[in-house]
């Protein structure tokens, strides 16, 4: 199955899809993972995308649908893959349409208030991707994965994520409208607590 995982900075996207692809046995294709892998190992992808994050703005289309392009041609995406934050514009679901058969768009759906809350108290671990809010750690601050440090993204920074929300208001959500015309979209409440949430999509999939 090829699935899109849709919705706001901060609706569980990341959260839900480890878990949705270890179920399903297919990898998670995170374009955000993606490219602050490639910030961090300072390649010249990373290098002209780093001012883009920072400001929360989108990386030019013609960047990420090459990232994705090339990843869908490994071996791993031959029994299905989930995208995770692919496509974001209407311009990058186009193109998407020219080289993958999509299944499902799941739209996780959260309110900007909270997502607000989620993405200021969120902590992520850069060597296994673990996510966690401040709320749950009681304090702690090492993966309890891994044991590695955990850090806040500088992009789930106040000003940063309102910046986010109104990008993702004004340039993704139109996405919904795109694949609700061709029979894909299957909603999920985000709000609801992880285990819930993540029962609800694998009903939607019927997985
Ligand atoms: P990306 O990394 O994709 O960020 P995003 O879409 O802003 O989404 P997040 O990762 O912030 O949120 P999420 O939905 O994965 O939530 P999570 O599970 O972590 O992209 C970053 C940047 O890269 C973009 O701004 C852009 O610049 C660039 N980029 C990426 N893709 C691009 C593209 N296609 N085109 C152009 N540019 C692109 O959960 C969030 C928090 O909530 C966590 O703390 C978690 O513990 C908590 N939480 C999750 N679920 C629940 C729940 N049910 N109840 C309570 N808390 C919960
Ligand atoms: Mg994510």
């Amino acid at each position: 199955m090829n699935v899109i995982f849709l919705g706001p900075p901060g609706a569980g996207k990341g959260t839900q899809a480890v878990r949705v692809c270890e179920r399903l046995g297919i990898p998670q294709i995170s374009t955000g993972d993606i490219l602050r892998r490639a910030i961090k190992d300072q390649t010249p992808t990373g290098l002209a995308a780093k001012s883009y994050i920072d400001k929360g703005q989108l990386v030019p289309d013609s960047v990420v649908i090459d990232i994705v392009r090339e990843r869908l041609e490994h071996d791993d995406c031959k029994g299905g893959y989930l995208l995770d934050g692919f496509p974001r514009t209407v311009q990058q679901a186009e193109a998407l349409e020219t080289f993958a058969k999509i299944d499902a768009v799941v739209d996780i759906d959260v309110s900007d208030e909270k997502l607000v809350e989620r993405l200021s108290g969120r902590r992520v671990c850069l060597s296994c991707g673990g996510t966690y809010h401040v709320s749950r750690l009681n304090g702690s601050t090492t993966c309890e994965k891994c044991g590695e440090q955990l850090i806040q993204r500088d992009d789930d920074k106040a000003e940063t994520v309102l910046s986010r929300l109104s990008v993702y208001h004004a340039q993704t959500e139109p996405l919904i409208d795109f694949y609700t015309q061709r029979g894909l979209i299957k909603k999920v409440d985000g709000a609801q607590p992880m285990d819930e949430c993540y029962a609800a999509i694998l009903a939607v999939l019927g997985a």
